[in-house]
């Protein structure tokens, strides 16, 4: 049994015997990439090096990167499905040595000192060849040549890894699968069939091209690179043959703590299981946002908006197996112990990690209590209507309609389960399926770019809130005309009374720079600009040159608002209709929010 810590040293010292030169993890949120929200994978942050920069450690390099990846966050709690997850990964920069990186892969797996999987077990795909790049042959033969199964080596049209958006440099990719030892699921059965007999353990990408526009045909690169990535929970898991990926280590740690201190038992029921593994997972991600030298704190855009789900997430599973939320800072600190050799910033922001989260959950739980209030005024209701039909003769059911249930959960983040308990305990049902169709009918209108910024009910949609919205559009609007466009928006968070915006900038603004913005933004508004909304496709745009977070699920219809000239941004709203109805704006603060990033707060009056 090998542990996520044994497999880390493992990859680190191969990789050293072998000439390559470890590199930190870069941050959790991506430094110079506005189109998606997190690192996503190991190669993420070394976009500029695998399209010819030179990397200050030079050509060969190797590290262990933490990666967020939301698209899959509703499957999590099944036994492979994580929000984090760490990725080793190694380069060759400026060069593309096939041979040697096969080799080198075939002696990290089959080593006895390392994975000392059996060749036989072993099984690759390479690339089939199109009309941009041919089949390769020179992959193959090198598995071949290391003692690889001829039956064992699949060449497939599928083996092209790029990055979500399809931009940027990418390759054909040689897969590495563990045979489980399955029957074939038929004659044709390959590593393609998802049949279960063979699963991916780690990826060699020859990135030799790049796609500079989406769409576009990918062209040579003039200097060609190799990026290799292994999932580490998921290779354990596999090299292990364990079934989830909570039965070892640090997840494995904190399951135990929590089915320590909870009502009900890890593996009382599915739904208790689905629970325990929704709060280990999430607040291991949480950790990693709130402790990142770029982190940010809980909020309704962005990736701290994401953060905040996360948090209430785990606030309502953990309230569904009877566990105190006052442990969540003893999960950090299992956390914390077991990743602060990689992560010196976790190390550092152990007590803001766990200060942050206390915040978090103390606001989302008064928003609970208010929500128990509103739920009781919406039965005081049902119950004089019932009255009032009885007089006529006619009967009112015991039921909540699906709009009200729908209402505690948007406003007050009343989780639907909890409505239907709360109803049951007073003898009412629930409309289901009413709720299904007004959350339902909700995101449609509410689907955003940043993986539904402003949607599940978190947002203060009052219109004060939406003009402080608008407000942060021309703050975000003067600041990159100031000071460039690299400038992007890192955290916002908007209460009635203000607006609080988190951007990159690496200095301290100077008080002429406060007023230059200050004007540029009442400028705008005097003008009366109305603010216009328009619905497109993610790639439209992007061309269209919207600024905003391209979370990478392309083909999905987002909202742009623009205010005239002066910006356009990918955002869920909502917004003031014109700028004349903010007044005035008055930046009454500007301070350092983490290193590289500066805060400013501002009232309109
Ligand atoms: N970049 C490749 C991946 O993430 C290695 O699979």
């Amino acid at each position: 049994m090998k542990t996520d810590r044994q497999m880390k040293e493992l990859w680190f010292k191969f990789f050293s015997e072998h000439g390559f030169k470890r590199i930190e993890s870069a941050s959790i949120i991506p430094e110079n990439d506005p189109t998606v929200l997190f690192t996503t994978a190991g190669m993420h942050p070394l976009v500029p090096y695998l399209l010819g920069e030179k990397h200050p450690a030079g050509n060969k390099i190797f590290d262990v990167q933490r990666c967020i990846r939301t698209s899959d966050i509703d499957e999590v709690g099944d036994d492979s499905h994580l929000t984090f997850f760490e990725m080793l990964g190694n380069w060759y920069l400026g060069s593309c040595p096939k041979e040697e990186m096969v080799k080198l892969s075939y002696e990290f797996l089959t080593n006895k000192e390392y994975l000392g999987i059996p060749v036989d077990r072993l099984a690759v795909t390479v690339f089939a060849g199109d009309e941009v790049a041919p089949r390769d042959d020179e992959t193959a033969k090198a598995w071949i040549d290391c003692g690889v199964k001829k039956e064992n080596v699949f060449f497939l049209h599928d083996n092209w890894w790029a990055l979500g958006g399809g931009v940027g440099p990418c390759g054909p990719d040689s897969e590495m699968f563990l045979d489980t030892g399955k029957p074939k699921c038929s004659e044709n059965c390959s590593p393609a069939c998802n049949c279960g007999k063979y699963i991916e353990i780690w990826n060699d990408v020859f990135m030799q091209y790049k796609v500079e526009n989406a769409g576009e045909k990918a062209q040579k690169l003039a200097r060609p690179n190799i990026d290799t990535g292994m999932g580490l929970e998921r290779a354990v898991l596999v090299l292990n043959g364990s079934q989830s990926v909570y039965d070892t280590g640090c997840l494995k740690r904190v399951i135990d703590f929590i089915d320590s201190k909870a009502n009900v038992k890890y593996l009382e029921d599915e739904k208790s299981k689905r629970a325990y593994r929704i709060i280990t997972d999430h607040l291991r991600s949480s950790a990693f946002i709130l402790g990142d030298y770029r982190g940010v704190t809980p909020s309704n855009l962005g990736q701290g908006y994401i953060l905040r789900r996360f948090i209430r997430r785990s606030v309502n599973c953990a309230r569904n197996i009877g566990f105190d939320t006052k442990f969540f800072k003893d999960i950090i600190d299992i956390l914390v112990d077991e990743y602060q050799e990689d992560y010196s910033d976790l190390k550092a922001n152990r007590q803001k990690i766990k200060d942050e989260l206390k915040i978090e959950v103390e606001k989302f739980s008064k928003a609970l209590e208010e929500g128990h209030k509103e739920f009781d005024k919406v039965i005081a209701g049902i119950e004089k209507h019932k009255a009032f039909a009885a007089k006529n003769g006619e009967v009112v059911e015991n039921i909540i309609s699906g709009k009200a249930c729908f209402r505690l959960y948007d406003t007050f983040g009343f989780p639907f389960e909890l409505t239907k308990e709360l109803a049951s305990e007073r003898g009412y049902a629930v409309d289901e399926e009413g709720f299904k169709k007004a959350f339902e009918e909700h995101q449609e209108k509410s689907r955003t770019a940043s993986a539904g910024v402003f949607k599940g009910g978190l947002a203060d949609n009052s219109y004060e809130s939406a003009k402080l919205h608008t407000a942060t559009h021309l703050i975000m609007a003067g600041l990159r005309k100031m000071f460039g466009n690299q400038v992007m928006q890192k955290g916002s968070n908007i209460t009635p009374e203000r607006l609080r915006i988190d951007f990159n900038l690496d200095h301290k603004m100077t008080p002429e720079e406060i007023a230059t913005l200050e004007k540029f933004v009442n400028d705008a508004i005097e003008q009366g600009i109305p603010v216009v909304c328009e619905e497109m496709s993610l790639d439209e745009a992007k061309h269209s040159g919207a600024v905003g977070v391209f979370e990478s699920r392309y083909g999905q219809v987002v909202k742009v608002y623009s205010i005239g000239d002066v910006s356009k941004e990918i955002c869920g709203g909502p917004h003031a209709k014109n700028t004349k109805d903010l007044h005035h704006l008055k930046i009454v603060k500007e301070e350092s929010s983490s290193s590289g990033v500066r805060r400013i707060k501002a009232v309109l009056d």
